[in-house]
């Protein structure tokens, strides 16, 4: 792919190597990099609730509506970046035109005025509330692919391992910023 954006045009030019950087960072990072987030995220929340395992067997249906809420407790995504076109007042603080800001999801999607103890897992939440798949001109066009993928795994995984745990004492490291989920987990599958 990388080798086809390098002979790819635009209005009759070639891509800028900015450009290709910018749609390579986008493709790694923002799907790649995303959904092997989510699938640590999803696999790990599932190992800690047999509940909502057994939920989700009972109800297979429910499935991308409780993957959408694991996701907004975890966020595969972290932040994007923006550049201001204007200057705004937001909850009385002003920010200048042509500054750089940061939408940080992850706080977004656990914020108590909206969503109450973010922690708490629900299936009957407004999924109008939840940005995991960020909101307005540059939302996630790939989020049909996304969840389909994420049920896809989940329904596996279930079809093939009657339990899921965290083994005592199993590795468990969170994942570094801009990235996000695990880099190291240990899961039984039994
Ligand atoms: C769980 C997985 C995913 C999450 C959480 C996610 C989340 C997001 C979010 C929050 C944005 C908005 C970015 C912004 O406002 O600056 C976005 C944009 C985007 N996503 Fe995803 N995404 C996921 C998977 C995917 C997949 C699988 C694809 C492609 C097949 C994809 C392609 C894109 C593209 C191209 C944009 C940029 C849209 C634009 O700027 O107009 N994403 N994604």
């Amino acid at each position: 792919m990388t080798t086809a954006l390098l002979r790819d045009s635009v209005d009759g030019r070639p891509l800028t190597d900015a450009e290709i950087v910018s749609i390579v960072r986008n493709w790694t990072v923002g799907e790649l990099g995303t959904i092997a987030a989510s699938i640590g995220i999803v696999v790990e929340f599932l190992a800690r609730r047999p509940d909502v395992v057994e939920l989700l067997r009972d109800d297979p249906g429910a499935t991308g509506t409780a993957t959408d809420e694991i996701l907004r407790i975890h966020a595969p995504l972290v932040a994007n970046r923006r550049g201001t076109r204007r200057s705004v007042t937001i909850r009385g603080r002003r920010i200048q035109e042509d500054e750089r800001v940061i939408v940080l999801w992850a706080s977004a999607n656990r914020d108590e005025r909206v969503f109450g103890d973010p922690d708490e897992f629900r299936l009957d939440r407004d999924p109008g509330d939840n940005l995991l798949y960020g909101r307005g001109i540059h939302d996630c066009p790939g989020a049909p692919l996304a969840r389909l993928e994420l049920r896809v795994v989940v329904e596996a995984l279930l079809a093939t391992f009657p339990a899921l745990a965290l083994p005592a004492g199993g590795r468990r490291e969170l994942g570094r910023y801009p990235g996000s989920g695990f880099s190291v987990l240990d899961v039984r599958l039994a």
